[in-house]
């Protein structure tokens, strides 16, 4: 039957495809998936691990990423989101309600926190505030239902007594939930990390640093190794209509293939600078898991391999420096970008105020401004050399 052009333009001769081997899986885009027959659309169910009904659902595209990056961290089932806070919003949505208790590391990234606070004030959900690396200070009530943990924690990069922590987690029935976007599933197990293989319950990670490695394309994952936890995050995420685009899905599974190399190169590079920082006057404190005075250090040890430690390093400047000459050290890098994240080809910093950002006291943690570098995949001498030209420029200011 000839077909009216606006119909045969839509309706073009296709074939079914066909196996083609290529490097990279090929790219679906839907929203609509097409069925083919009536029984296949009420055959379906929800729960089935490959539910091709509609583009939230998923596609191969998105979900050959979410075994992949299952996989990766030593799981069983992945959620997409379409950004690591969103993955991380999903599971507070998903498993807090009102009454109960969440506890959070201090140094848990901080827009976590600020959702949960968030949570306090509308749904009566106690947040309660741990010191990670004093397992002590986790004190539970009955109330208590989840805890998040974050190894190392953001900013001030401390590692945390993980073991100590998901034991006493596990003792009263609370969920776990790691935030292991600094680890990334290359610098430790989180479904198997020592002591009787020790496992959390659930594992978040912003695919936006390592796994996208780009610095180009925001994306979140839930991972866990029990089908029921699965199963309530599957449905909350299918309720809040969560859905990530399978352009984005595409390129992150592109860049998977050299995820560990450019985890191991910047983890080496960020060693480099570090002990070279250490030897810099103008600091007081050389914040990284691998600095033997950092605190944490001997959790770090007990967990990770030392050439797998991300490419984080935070610096707090002496007292004497001022906001002002900190922002003008910032401005006079060249090679470090200022921006936020972490993960890409570009090196980055970023200024903060850590007093600002804590709600307990750390005596670990000297007086001052603190600067995080995120190192990026340029060659470690020429990072030091912006450091140190930089640094120079600093000492002349602060002189004048
Ligand atoms: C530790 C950590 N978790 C989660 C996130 C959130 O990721 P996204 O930027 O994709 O929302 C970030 C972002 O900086 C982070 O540093």
């Amino acid at each position: 039957m000839k077909k009216n052009p606006q119909t045969a333009l839509i309706h073009a001769p296709r074939k079914a495809p066909q196996y083609v081997s290529t490097v990279q899986p090929p790219l679906f885009r839907a929203s609509t998936i097409i069925f083919d027959s009536t029984d296949a659309l009420f055959n379906r169910h929800w729960t089935d691990r490959y539910d091709y009904s509609y583009g939230t659902h998923g596609t191969p595209t998105t979900f050959t990423l979410a075994d992949n990056i299952a996989q990766i961290e030593g799981g069983e089932f992945c959620l997409l989101a379409p950004s690591g806070l969103s993955a991380i919003n999903l599971v507070n949505s998903c498993f807090l309600a009102q009454g109960d208790e969440v506890w959070v590391a201090d140094n848990i990234y901080g827009p976590n926190m600020e959702h949960l606070r968030n949570l306090q004030q509308r749904y009566g959900i106690q947040v309660k505030v741990y010191n990670p690396i004093d397992a002590a200070t986790f004190q539970p009530t009955d109330q208590a239902k989840l805890i998040w943990l974050e190894a190392a924690g953001s900013v001030t990069l401390e590692f945390p007594d993980l073991i100590q922590l998901v034991k006493k987690a596990q003792a009263h029935n609370i969920l776990t939930a790691l935030d292991n976007t600094w680890g990334a599933g290359l610098a430790f197990n989180a479904f198997d990390f020592g002591e009787a293989h020790l496992s959390v319950d659930i594992s978040v990670h912003a695919l936006t640093k390592y796994p996208s490695g780009g610095g180009d394309i925001l994306m979140g994952s839930v991972v866990t190794r029990d089908e029921k936890l699965h199963h309530q995050l599957f449905r909350m995420h299918a309720l809040q209509g969560i859905s990530i685009s399978g352009d984005d899905a595409a390129q992150i599974q592109r860049s998977l293939g050299s995820m560990q190399i450019r985890y191991e190169h910047q983890s080496q590079s960020a060693m480099t600078l570090m002990h070279w920082l250490k030897q810099q006057p103008e600091f007081a404190q050389v914040l990284h898991p691998a600095v033997e005075s950092s605190a944490g250090h001997a959790h770090w040890k007990e967990i990770c391999t030392t050439s797998q430690s991300a490419g984080l390093i935070s610096v707090i400047f002496k007292p004497e420096y001022t906001l002002q000459d900190i922002r003008n050290f910032c401005d006079a890098l060249s090679l470090f970008k200022l921006g936020f994240s972490w993960g890409g080809p570009v090196s980055l910093v970023m200024l903060y105020n850590i007093k600002d950002m804590r709600a307990l006291e750390h005596t670990h943690l000297q007086q001052g401004l603190l600067v995080r570098f995120c190192i990026g995949l340029e060659h470690p001498q020429d990072l030091i050399q912006d450091i140190e030209n930089a640094l120079k420029q600093l000492k002349t200011l602060h002189i004048e």
